[in-house]
């Protein structure tokens, strides 16, 4: 029999939380082998940038003795203003001819010099006529950045295999975990962006971070009553009481939630306006800054599409005796990315 193939482990450096998630082939699936998170302190990752790489470095390490990760081959993912996503059309070209046409003219499309950041694209292959342009995905992301990223696994002795965009990961793990066709808006609500993904047709047609996100609502929280961030954030969440601040903080979570609302529908009215022949279906939510109560109804009720909470490993196998399964429904949502890194194969 031939031996399984093996997987990278998919690190997911949030601002809020690393989330590690290490998965295996099963019959056509995968199996989730081991899935754990640790939060980051504030200030340690900033706008997609590591601040406090020896500490980040010393969490993740601690995450993988913990979960007894095997392994060395991991995939990260990057996002922020260093990072650049671009649908760009062209006249078709061969792979040599389109990578030097894509260096040659790279400040075309980018807001950075060329020589600041590595550079990868793929031919979508939408040409369908001799005369139809394409549409090639670029992708731009600054060198200090990701070699920030990339000497911080080399000093814990992993090997960065795949550097992957948030965006990217959740679409391939929708994909692969929902087993739909249907035309949807993926949604992640982190603690500091918000990623937005359309996909329809099996292909992204819109996508866009926007910097908002859930730590607003914290930094908001301790700004109005006057309280330490970690303990606003646990007011935020839920594990203790508001008590005669409740108005005010009901106050915070509906002007944040509407601006947030506001931003969705922003991108969904353009997706439409776009593309009248293909309406959405579903909005899938994702990330730990979409669990706040009431989200899911208000999002229903401004956007007219069934609200769905994103759940990666739906179609996996999972062994109880190893995963909490209560642990797995409540960390879901936060957990997609990581596990779009995990299906990964861990080439070479
Ligand atoms: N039950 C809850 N209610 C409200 N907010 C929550 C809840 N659980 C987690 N959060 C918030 O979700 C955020 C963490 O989510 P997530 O792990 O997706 O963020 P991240 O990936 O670290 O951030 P980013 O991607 O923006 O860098 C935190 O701001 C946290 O307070
Ligand atoms: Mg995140």
């Amino acid at each position: 029999m031939a031996k399984k193939e093996k997987l990278i482990t998919g690190v997911d450096i949030g601002s809020h939380a690393i989330k590690v998630c290490q998965l295996q082939r099963s019959g056509d699936g995968f199996a989730l082998l081991a899935l754990g998170s640790a939060v980051v302190p504030p200030g340690y990752v900033e706008d997609g940038v590591l601040q406090e790489p020896d500490q980040i470095g010393e969490i993740i390490e601690a995450l993988f003795k913990n979960l007894k990760i095997k392994g060395a081959k991991v995939g990260i993912s990057i996002s922020g203003y260093s990072v650049i996503v671009k649908k760009v059309h062209m006249d078709p070209m061969g792979e040599e001819e389109l990578a030097l046409h894509i260096m040659e003219e790279a400040e075309q499309y980018i807001p950075f010099d060329k020589d600041d950041v590595y550079m990868d694209f793929q031919d979508l292959k939408t040409a369908v006529n001799e005369d139809d342009r394409t549409d090639v995905m670029l992708v731009a992301a600054k060198k200090e950045v990701v070699d920030g990223y990339l000497d911080m696994l080399y000093k814990l002795k992993l090997k960065p295999v795949l550097v992957d965009v948030d965006g990217f990961a959740l679409e391939n793990i929708w994909e692969i975990a929902h087993k739909t066709k249907k035309n949807v808006a993926l949604v992640d609500i982190g603690a500091s962006k918000m990623n937005i993904n359309i996909i329809a047709d099996g292909a992204s047609v819109l996508a866009r971070d926007i910097v908002v996100g859930s730590s607003q609502l914290t930094e908001q929280i301790a700004s109005v009553c006057d309280l330490e961030f970690d303990e606003a954030e646990k007011i935020k969440v839920g594990l203790i009481a508001a008590e005669d601040r409740q108005p005010e903080i009901e106050e915070i979570f509906h002007s944040t939630c509407t601006n947030w609302v506001f931003e969705i529908k922003k991108a969904i009215d353009l997706y439409v306006a776009n593309n009248p022949n293909m309406p959405l279906e579903q909005l899938v939510l994702s990330g730990g800054g979409s669990k706040i109560e009431g989200l899911k109804e208000y999002l229903g009720r401004e956007t007219g599409l069934e609200i769905i909470e994103f759940n990666p490993f739906g179609t996996m196998k999972v062994n109880e005796k190893k995963i909490d399964l209560k642990y797995l429904k409540a960390t879901a949502p936060e957990m997609a990315i990581a596990t779009g890194l995990a299906i990964r194969p861990a080439a070479f």
